[in-house]
């Protein structure tokens, strides 16, 4: 297998209703992972790029949450309408989607 060209990681971490974290499998992280899988898929990308559901990755509160390596790019609150333009723009051209990062002020 060649080393993946960049690694998504998307969070699937489930917690129990009332949980006070919550999780971004509540919000819509498998639609998420699997637009992924579907477009890797239909555009013959998983030879480049390797996709992972992951337990929680930090921020709960914003997510879903999606990380991106090798950058440690990390995209939060969004939904499967996102997956195209960062797979379009980040991982095959190379550019973050400034607009769907998560805020630094997440990390503080
Ligand atoms: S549950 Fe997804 S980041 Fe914590």
């Amino acid at each position: 297998m060649p080393k993946p060209e960049k690694h998504i990681f998307v969070c699937s971490q489930a917690r129990p209703d009332g949980h006070p974290r919550g999780s971004c499998s509540a919000k819509g992280c498998a639609a998420i992972a699997e637009e992924f899988w579907y477009q890797l898929q239909e555009r013959n990308l998983f030879g480049r790029f390797q996709l992972t559901n992951t337990a929680c990755i930090g921020p709960c509160g914003v997510g879903p949450n999606v990380l991106v390596y090798p950058e440690g790019v990390m995209y939060s609150g969004i939904g499967k309408e996102q997956v195209t333009a960062i797979i379009e723009q980040h991982l095959l051209g190379g550019t973050p989607v400034a607009a769907y990062q998560t805020p630094d002020d997440m990390w503080g």
